[in-house]
């Protein structure tokens, strides 16, 4: 089998974040999402992955390279411009050849990994796997009705009004059947080719199409709760070491990694967090549920469940951050200038909350 991540896409809900930077980018526990994807199909035995870019093509290519660190290797498709999952599958055609192959979108996270849903399929004769979950909103993602005999009937793209409260994670398992489909198809009315579309045609069409259902987390991470959301389920799972430097007035929790270069100084850390490589934290508080990416500074401040990105810089904060998501090279600081008041410099799309 072959793997292929979409990776494109504008990312236009996690502004101002991913205004200059790809969202799969975003580090959950310290790691990018996609990097995340590629170690769960890569785990599920697939070498032979294509990731499909679009303008932040070049970003991520410098990030993941040719797969070497994992074992795999990658194969870049352009995408011209966000036109839907479908499209993506679409150009992506000569990549798979014959092979089945199982689709994963970069921005998803899921717990336990796709190892058996794969094996699964590789053994099963469908023509296709969907993975669905029971979510509290629905409507905000494709949605599945199915049958008392628990066969799809149908699959709709964010109804207004949802059929079932059955989810459509970001995980598909296709063989060569879908590029019929793909061809088959018309844009939607928001101008995409649907992959519910393209599955709802395999239905249609007589082909065997497997709902399975997912009884772990997932986590879409497209907008800045889901994000800090993913980052706390990411958390709880990781394996907990320290390779930095804690000094003797500092108290580390039990479920806290600090990694290679860090430096904790007269600081609290209270797991389950992660502290990124060359990160000083000095004189500060990092609370539970808490992600500080590397090379940041975190003097006389307290912070907790939040995500910092690299080369940040809080310093003399007397109020306690939480809840926060601060992405790279940002400042957080305590002017010394009068008036006292607030100064900010503040990206397009920003949200503060002051007190
Ligand atoms: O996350 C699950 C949901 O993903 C499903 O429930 C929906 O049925 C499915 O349509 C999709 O909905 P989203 O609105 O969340 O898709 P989004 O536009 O965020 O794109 C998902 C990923 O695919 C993201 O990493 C960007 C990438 N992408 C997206 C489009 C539209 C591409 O690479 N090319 C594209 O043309």
């Amino acid at each position: 089998m072959k793997g292929l991540i979409l990776s494109g896409g504008t990312g236009s809900r996690l502004y101002p974040l991913t205004y200059t930077n790809a969202k799969q980018l975003i580090p959950v526990a310290n790691k990018p999402i996609l990097f995340r994807v590629i170690e769960s199909i890569r785990d599920a035995g697939i070498t032979e992955i294509g990731i499909v870019v679009g303008n932040t093509a070049d970003q991520i290519k410098d990030a993941v390279g040719r797969g070497g660190r994992w074992g795999v290797n990658i194969t870049y498709i352009q995408q011209e411009a966000p036109l839907g999952l479908a499209h993506a599958v679409k150009i992506s055609q000569e990549f798979i050849g014959e092979d089945p192959f199982v689709m994963f979108l970069g921005d998803n996270v899921i717990q336990g990994g796709i190892s058996k849903l794969i094996s699964e399929f590789a053994t099963s004769g469908w023509n296709s796997q969907i993975v669905l979950t029971r979510i509290d909103h629905p409507e905000q993602y494709g949605v599945a009705e199915l049958g008392e005999d628990g066969r799809i009937i149908r699959l709709i793209e964010k109804p207004k009004n949802p059929p079932s409260d059955l989810a459509l994670v970001g995980i598909y398992m296709f063989d060569k059947s879908v590029f019929e489909a793909v061809n088959a198809i018309t844009p939607s009315w928001r101008g995409e080719l649907e992959i519910t579309d393209a599955i709802q045609w395999l239905v249609d069409n007589g082909y065997t199409v497997h709902p399975y259902i997912h009884r772990g987390w997932w986590i879409d991470t497209g907008r800045p709760g889901d994000m800090l959301e993913a980052n706390d389920l990411v958390l709880e799972e990781i394996e907990y070491k320290i390779e930095g430097y804690v000094d003797r007035d500092s108290q580390v929790g039990r479920r806290v990694t600090i990694e290679r270069g860090a430096e904790i100084i007269n600081s609290v850390v209270r797991g389950p967090a992660i502290i990124g490589k060359n990160t000083r934290i000095v004189n500060s508080y990092i609370g539970p549920f808490t992600s500080i990416y590397h090379d940041v500074l975190i003097e006389n401040s307290e912070i907790e469940h939040s995500m910092v990105l690299e080369h940040s810089v809080i310093k003399d904060i007397g109020a306690r951050i939480q809840d926060s998501l601060i992405g790279r090279n940002v400042t957080i600081t305590r002017s010394p200038i009068k008036p006292k008041a607030h100064k900010l410099t503040l990206g397009d799309n920003s949200q503060v909350g002051i007190l």
